[in-house]
Parts: structure tokens; C-alpha cells; sequence
């Protein structure tokens, strides 16, 4: 099985938007960093790492069907935010791009009939289920402490075992 020069462009556009994914959550790391919030911080190093096991995936996958990997320019990513609520709502709404973007790469490798690529990309569908749940989870908790100190203190405990 073979990608098309469409299918191969879009799994390399998608290559970088996992990379840039994992810049702009390491963007959010340093700000929580400097914010002391240190499990927050942690946990949003771990997200970072994730990302770069999502580009590594698409990589090999397409080094798997012959197709030539592209790395593109990534563009720079901010490390100020106004909280942590910001900081995750910012990181949901990033989530439902990526979603977006998977599912229109689904459609089109459904399209071409190319069967080992929606095989791959159907688990990164899931992926997506679970990464939008999780954020969406959070930004409910952290809503819920509201300005209580203490109360955010314990959820940046609660993230930092993550
Ligand atoms: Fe790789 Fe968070 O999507």
C-alpha cells in the first residue's frame, strides 16, 4: 500500500501540527512554571512529551508506507497567560483543532480507500475523545475552586501526580 502525494502532504501537515502542538503546551509549562504552579507545570510537561510521541507516531507511519517525511517551520508560541483557567482553555481549544484536523485527514484517507491509514488514524480519533474529555474536566474543576487558594492549590497537587 502506497500514500498518495495528497495523503502524504496532509499526514506531513498534520506531523507538524502535533510538533507545534508540543510548543505550545511547553509554552504554557514555562508560564505555570514561573506562575508556581509546579503540578500544573509538570503535568503540562508530560502533555508536551505526549505530543511529541503523537508527531513521532505520524512519522514512522508514514516512513511505514514509503512516503517521504517533511519537517515544516514551526511558528513561535507565547509563555504568558493570565491563569490557569486561561492556560486550559486555550489548551481545549487547541485539542478541537487537532480534532478537526484528524477528522478531516480520516475523510480523506477514507476517500482514497487507503485502509492502513484510517486504521491509524480511527486511534487518534479516540485519542482526541479522551485529550478534549480531559481538559474539558479540568477547566470544570478549576472553575469550580474559582479564587479559593486553597482550593487551587489542592488541584495543583492533584495534577502534578499526574
Ligand atoms: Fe496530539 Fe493533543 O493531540
Amino acid at each position: 500500500m502506497k500514500l498518495s502525494k495528497k495523503l502524504e502532504k496532509a499526514l506531513n501537515d498534520q506531523i507538524k501540527k502535533e510538533y507545534e502542538a508540543s510548543y505550545v503546551y511547553n509554552g504554557m509549562r514555562i508560564y505555570l512554571d514561573d506562575a508556581n504552579l509546579k503540578g500544573a507545570s509538570s503535568w503540562m510537561l508530560k502533555q508536551t512529551q505526549e505530543e511529541l510521541e503523537h508527531a513521532e507516531a505520524f512519522v514512522q507511519f508514514v516512513k511505514s508506507l514509503d512516503g517521504q517525511v517533511k519537517l515544516e517551520d514551526i511558528k513561535a508560541q507565547k509563555t504568558e497567560y493570565a491563569g490557569l483557567l486561561e492556560v486550559l482553555e486555550a489548551a481545549y481549544e487547541h485539542e478541537q483543532m487537532i480534532t478537526k484536523s484528524i477528522q478531516d485527514l480520516l475523510e480523506l484517507a477514507i476517500s482514497e480507500k487507503n485502509y492502513a491509514a484510517e486504521n491509524f488514524l480511527r486511534k487518534f480519533v479516540d485519542e482526541q475523545v479522551e485529550e478534549e474529555d480531559n481538559f474539558r474536566d479540568l477547566i470544570e474543576l478549576v472553575k469550580f475552586v474559582g479564587k479559593n487558594k486553597a482550593g487551587l492549590l489542592k488541584v495543583d497537587g492533584g495534577l502534578g501526580q499526574r
